[in-house]
């Protein structure tokens, strides 16, 4: 319980420090949300994206889950990307991983770990299918890394291959699609692909052998 009470004595306290320089703070940002941002990222407590990137109240629509992945079947995932594409009209999608990834971990095998087999298995295949770059990259730590990487560009190719995307990107040229990784050990974020926003880019970097990770 001792746990829990901090969360409400840490509220209060932030709350009153941040009212304490600018009373309407809060009032400010209730009434609407104008996220320029969704960022898709892993369930991980140890990605506070929010505080890492130092984004205030509504300017970051959020969805989560293990691994960061971007499923054509998952109606909570197309659910957010399609308020936030075609009403949020947001201008970047960020696909954030990071390395330490549990669920990438449990997909460096095949070894059985429950429901979350399903989940993962997009990112059983892609290790397969990339087996012989993930063996030249070096000890097994390299190709955890590896993995982690080709994971969150895999994620940004379906992304581009949603038909949310496609429709919003044959009406103008918003949104662009990020990949990024984060660090644990230093608190960092790398970019792994910027700005691809439209066809031609997604043949840039998907299909045309820069980044292996289309078929
Ligand atoms: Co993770």
């Amino acid at each position: 319980m001792e746990n829990l009470k901090r969360l409400f004595e840490n509220n209060r306290k932030l709350v009153a420090e941040v009212t304490r320089d600018d009373p309407d703070f809060f009032k400010r940002r209730a009434g609407k949300q104008e996220p320029h941002f969704l960022f898709i990222g892993c369930a991980d407590s140890r990605v506070p994206i929010e505080m890492l990137t130092g984004v205030a109240p509504g300017e970051m629509f959020v969805h989560r889950n293990v691994a960061n992945q971007v499923l054509a079947a998952d109606l909570n995932l197309l659910s957010v990307l399609q308020y936030a594409v075609d009403v949020l009209d947001v201008k970047h999608v960020i696909v954030c991983g990071h390395y330490g990834c549990g669920g990438v971990k449990a997909a460096m095998s095949d070894e059985p770990a429950g429901l979350v087999d399903h989940w993962l298995a997009g990112i059983r295949e892609l290790r397969k299918r990339h087996a012989s770059e993930m063996e030249a990259v070096g000890a097994e730590e390299a190709q955890f890394n590896r993995l982690v990487e080709l994971n969150i560009l895999r994620q940004v190719y379906h992304l581009s291959r949603n038909p949310i995307i496609q429709q919003a990107w044959s009406r103008g040229r918003r949104p662009l699609l990020h990949g990024m990784v984060y660090h644990l050990d230093d608190g960092l974020l790398t970019d792994l692909v910027l700005e691809v926003d439209g066809p031609e880019r997604v043949r840039h970097f998907f299909e045309r052998g820069h980044l292996p990770i289309a078929g």
